[in-house]
C-alpha cells in the first residue's frame, strides 16, 4: 500500500514519534510505501509530498516538533479541496492517508473522508481537549514544562515576597492549568471553565501573607474569564482560521493584584515554550502506540476512524465521536484540585 502521513494544527511534543512508528509499521513490517506530506492539509493540496523511509525517521523519537512541517488552511480553500479530494488522492498516489492533529484535523480529516478518501486519524494536542481520548500525546510533556516553570517561580518569589501570575495554554480547557497547577502546588487555579473572581483571588493572597507566607502563585489558563460582573475583561475575536485571539488574562490580573492589595506581582507568560522541545517519555510511548495502530487501522480499512487511548488500551473510535464535543474538566477532578488550594 501506499500511505501518506500529516501532520497538521500546530506542532505539539511527539507528532515525529508518531511519524517514525507509522514508517516503521508501514515499511519494516507490512512492505508499504509512505508518503510524507508536506505542511498538513496545505501539502494535500498543493500536491506536495515525498517518500519517507526508515533512514529519513532515525533520530526522530526525542525530536520536538515534525519534520513534515505543518499549516493553517483558510477554510474556504480546506473545501475546495475537500471537493477534489480524488483528484488529490491521485496526484499523490496513496491508497490512505494517516492524519495526525487536534480538533480542526479531524474535522477535515472528517471532511475528507466524506468525500471518498481513506482516512485514519491520530489525535494530538498540548491541551488535551479531545474527547473520546483519555489523554492526547504532547499535553504530560507541556504539563512537565508549566510545572517546571511553577517550581522555579516559587523561588524566586518567594526570595522578593512577590505574587506571580503564570498564564498557561488551554483556549477553552484548563487541563494543561488544572494538572501544572496540581504538580506545582500553586495557590490559585483559574481555568476557562470556571469563571473567576478577581476579589476571591485577591483575599486568597492577602490571607497567605497574613499567615507569614512571603509569596503567592497564580497559574491561569490563557482562556480563563472573569465572572460577569467582577472584574471587566474581553479576551479576543478569532482569526482567520477561527481559532479565539486572547488579550493576556495573566498580565491584566497581575496588574488587578497589584492594583487591589499593593503587593509586588508579575506576569509570566509560557507561551509556546509548553508546547517545543522533546517529548516525555510517556508522550513518546503514546506517540508510538498511535502510529503503529494507525497503520494497523489502515490495513484493517478502519477508514473514518481515530486512535484513542482507552484505560491502558489503544482503541479505534469513530472520528464524528471524537470532533463531537470538547473534552473540558469536570466538575469533580475541579473540586479534587480546590482541596489543596
Ligand atoms: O491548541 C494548542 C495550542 O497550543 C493552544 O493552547 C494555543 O492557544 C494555541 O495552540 C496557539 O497556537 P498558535 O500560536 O500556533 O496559533
Amino acid at each position: 500500500m501506499r500511505i501518506g502521513v500529516l501532520t497538521s494544527g500546530g506542532d505539539c511534543p511527539g507528532l515525529n514519534a508518531v511519524i517514525r512508528s507509522v514508517v516503521h509499521r508501514a515499511v519494516a513490517d507490512h512492505g508499504d510505501t509512505v508518503v510524507g506530506i508536506e505542511d498538513g492539509f496545505l501539502g494535500l493540496i498543493e500536491g506536495r509530498g515525498r517518500p519517507l523511509g526508515l533512514e529519513d525517521v532515525h533520530g526522530l523519537l526525542t525530536r520536538g516538533g515534525t519534520v513534515l512541517g505543518s499549516a493553517r488552511v483558510a477554510r474556504d480553500r480546506l473545501l475546495e479541496g475537500v471537493a477534489r479530494a480524488g483528484e488529490l488522492r491521485a496526484a499523490l498516489g496513496i491508497d490512505a492517508l494517516v492524519a495526525i492533529g487536534g480538533e480542526g484535523t479531524l474535522t477535515a480529516a472528517q471532511l475528507f473522508g466524506e468525500a471518498g478518501m481513506h482516512v485514519v486519524a491520530v489525535p494530538k494536542t498540548i491541551d488535551n481537549d479531545i474527547d473520546a481520548t483519555d489523554v492526547t500525546f504532547g499535553h504530560d510533556t507541556a504539563v512537565h514544562v508549566a510545572t517546571e516553570a511553577i517550581d522555579r517561580l516559587k523561588s524566586t518569589a518567594e526570595s522578593h515576597q512577590r505574587v506571580m501570575v503564570v498564564e498557561l495554554m488551554g483556549r477553552h480547557t484548563g487541563w494543561i492549568t488544572l494538572h501544572a497547577g496540581m504538580a506545582g502546588g500553586a495557590h490559585g487555579i483559574l481555568i476557562p471553565e470556571r469563571p473567576f473572581d478577581v476579589e476571591e483571588v485577591c483575599r486568597m493572597v492577602e490571607e497567605r501573607f497574613s499567615r507569614g507566607k512571603k509569596f503567592a502563585i497564580v497559574a491561569v489558563a490563557e482562556g480563563a474569564s472573569p465572572q460577569p460582573g467582577t472584574m471587566r475583561f474581553e479576551h479576543g475575536t478569532t482569526d482567520v482560521y477561527g481559532h479565539q485571539r486572547f488579550n493576556g488574562i495573566g498580565t491584566r490580573l497581575a496588574g488587578e493584584v497589584a492594583q487591589w492589595l499593593g503587593k509586588e506581582s508579575k506576569p509570566v507568560i509560557l507561551g509556546h515554550i509548553q508546547r517545543g522541545g522533546t517529548p516525555t517519555a510517556a508522550d513518546r510511548v503514546l506517540a508510538t502506540r498511535f502510529g503503529w495502530h494507525a497503520v494497523e487501522a489502515v490495513h484493517k480499512g478502519a477508514y473514518g476512524y481515530m486512535t484513542a487511548l482507552r484505560g491502558t488500551d489503544i482503541r479505534l473510535v469513530p472520528i464524528v465521536e471524537a470532533v463531537a464535543r470538547l473534552k473540558t474538566v469536570p466538575e469533580d477532578r475541579w473540586t479534587e484540585a480546590e482541596a489543596m488550594l
